[in-house]
């Protein structure tokens, strides 16, 4: 019989949540995925995979009802959540998986922030951020350990979402201080310390924060044109208020925050707000960072 799952992964068909349970295997354990019914195409032949190595899938929301959701959560201790979407997802339905998870008697709960540093941020600074504090807000008074993973941005997300790099116009285009440190991590490093802090049994209720590689925007620059052995020109967009300025100019304009919300990022970021003032790396040493340099080097259009 397979030993009894002791974490469940909340998010399991997702970019980040995919690596988490990846991980967790990779490590031997037991894990449980909620994973919502429906499934097809890609989603559907990643969850098999990952059946075949062992994971235990059951199908729910974090919407549905707590007694339900509780049922899925039968025997696990510790809850990870790496979900995504507004805030009946981030706020209402984490809150609803926390009261599940306590229902079932777990002890451990990791939330969906996987962020820069949302405890210095205020509100209003970032609508999705702001998503993560008002749930963290709510999760005061369980009888759960809460334990946030916080990553900085992906590197993933520093060369697409972000708009830094333009491989066909050759210009890599930054905002701010270029001298302003950042936190940067992978996806598959941010998975492996979320394991590492899932299979702590010591670890203490609060913040954890990580950082594969710490840059500011002109050794960022420097490390892709190393890597990739491209000239890229670096052009400097503004200072962190005029980002502010431009922030607030395009939120004028639209209802729709998706719209300006990597700006918000970037300028939680090279104004030094959301920096962590110190780092966990040290706790997990078995974690081996991929560095920007690195990360180029493997995902980049070469010259
Ligand atoms: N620091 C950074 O730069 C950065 C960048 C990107 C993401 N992140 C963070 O990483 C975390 C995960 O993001 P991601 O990009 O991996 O997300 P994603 O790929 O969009 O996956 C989201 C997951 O959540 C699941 N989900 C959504 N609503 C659900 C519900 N009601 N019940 C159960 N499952 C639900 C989805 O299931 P379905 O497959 O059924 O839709 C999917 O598995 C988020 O906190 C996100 O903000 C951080």
């Amino acid at each position: 019989m397979a030993p009894q799952a002791k974490i469940i992964v909340v998010g399991a068909t997702g970019l980040l949540g995919s690596q988490i349970v990846s991980g967790l295997l990779d490590r031997g354990e037991a894990v449980r995925a909620l994973v919502r019914p429906g499934l097809t195409g890609e989603k559907k032949d990643a969850i098999s995979a990952l059946q075949a190595r062992g994971l235990e899938v059951v199908e729910g929301d974090i919407t549905d009802p707590v007694d339900r959701l509780a049922e899925r959560l039968d025997g696990i201790e510790t809850v990870i959540s790496a979900v995504q979407g507004g805030p009946e997802t981030i706020e209402d339905g984490q809150v609803n998986l926390l009261r599940a998870a306590e229902k079932a008697g777990a002890t451990r709960f990791i939330p969906s922030d996987f962020a820069i540093d949302i405890f210095k941020l205020d509100i209003g600074d970032n609508f999705m951020i702001d998503m993560r504090k008002r749930a963290a807000q709510r999760f005061e008074g369980t009888s759960l350990k809460v334990i946030s993973v916080l990553n900085g941005a992906f590197l993933e997300v520093m060369t697409t979402f972000m708009q830094i790099v333009d491989w066909e116009k050759n210009t890599f285009s930054h905002w701010g201080d270029p001298d302003q440190p950042q936190d940067l991590t992978t996806v598959k490093d941010t998975a492996a310390y979320t394991v590492a802090a899932a299979l702590d049994a010591s670890l203490p209720a609060g913040p954890l924060r990580f950082a594969g590689d710490v840059v500011s925007m002109r050794q960022f620059h420097a490390a892709v044109e190393r890597a990739t052995g491209r000239k890229l020109e670096f052009k400097t967009l503004g200072t962190a208020d005029e980002l502010r300025a431009e922030i607030e100019r395009r939120a004028a304009k639209t209802e729709n925050p998706f719209e300006y919300v990597a700006l918000q990022y970037q300028w939680g970021m090279v104004n030094g707000k959301a920096k962590f003032d110190t780092l966990d790396n040290a706790r997990y040493p078995e974690v081996k960072p991929t560095s920007t340099e690195e990360f180029v080097r493997a995902t980049a259009p070469s010259a």
